[in-house]
């Protein structure tokens, strides 16, 4: 399973990407935001340029703002020509559904977008994925990439079902008793279900886990055959964390006598 960070923090990348354990970055305008907080005099296009150098060989995700077919192609194309040169890494976010709360008949301008762009051979990262229905149309709209947004899923059941959390709080991917969104028991299950109907059908887009919240949510992406989950640095960092590691470390290093460990010395 490959391995994305979540993020538009340079910092945050620069220091993951230097374990050596990254295939890529997503980004989205939220991110984009949170990472440019407290600056002033702000160079995107260079920052963005920046993030593209460090994740050269890795591929970088960047989101459309727009949301009708016209200006999310516009954009997708602007984009793509103004950073794919950097480092020849970047894939297109498109939102699976552009349309908002209570708008009808523009449900398809995010496969129109996903398909013009992928035909002019622009690769597509298709977000803000909620069924394996849009999953589903959006690989055959040409995406080659699908982002299913487990934690999201996993915040409207538990809303709905009036329980209480926080946001990295885990939530068990069998569900809870009748606890659903249309037949999805979890973010997790929205994962397995996408894996399940893409490889009965031998599509080839790429299924990334996206929103995932704590280390046990991306070992469950995992399990469910995500072919890439992204996670937030701190969730990276959760991910090599255990108190029996710590517990290890401490008496290991209390135990070294002096006669080892000048062996290595000078
Ligand atoms: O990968 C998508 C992500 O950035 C959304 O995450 O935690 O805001 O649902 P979250």
């Amino acid at each position: 399973m490959k391995i994305f960070i979540d993020s538009a923090n340079l910092e945050e990348i620069e220091k993951a990407y230097s374990s050596g354990i990254l295939d890529g970055i997503t980004t989205n305008p939220s991110l984009i935001k949170k990472a440019m907080e407290g600056k002033s005099n702000i160079d995107m296009e260079n920052h963005i340029k920046r993030i593209l150098q460090v994740a050269k060989g890795t591929r970088v995700s960047l989101e459309v703002t727009e949301f009708t077919y016209d200006k999310m192609v516009e954009q997708g194309r602007k984009l793509f020509k103004m950073f794919n040169p950097v480092a020849k890494n970047v894939y297109i976010k498109i939102p699976a559904n552009p349309s908002f709360e209570g708008e009808k008949n523009r449900e398809f301008e995010g496969l129109r977008a996903i398909k013009t762009l992928s035909g002019e051979g622009i690769p597509i990262n298709c977000t803000l994925i909620f069924t394996p229905e849009q999953a589903l149309l959006a690989a055959k709209a040409g995406a080659k990439i699908v982002s299913p947004f487990a934690g999201r899923v996993d915040d409207y059941i538990r809303t709905l079902s009036n329980i209480s959390f926080n946001k990295s709080d885990y939530f068990t991917a069998e569900g809870r008793d009748s606890l659903n969104d249309n037949g999805i028991v979890s973010g997790i299950d929205l994962v397995r279900q996408i894996v399940d109907i893409f490889k009965r059908y031998n599509i080839k887009a790429e299924v990334l886990a996206a929103s995932i919240r704590n280390a046990r949510q991306a070992r469950e992406a995992a399990l469910a055959g995500a072919d890439i989950v992204t996670l937030p640095f701190d969730v990276i960092k959760e991910l090599m964390s255990h108190y029996k590691t710590k517990e290890g470390m401490k008496s290991f290093t209390d135990d070294a006598i002096p006669e080892y460990i000048e062996l290595t010395k000078n």
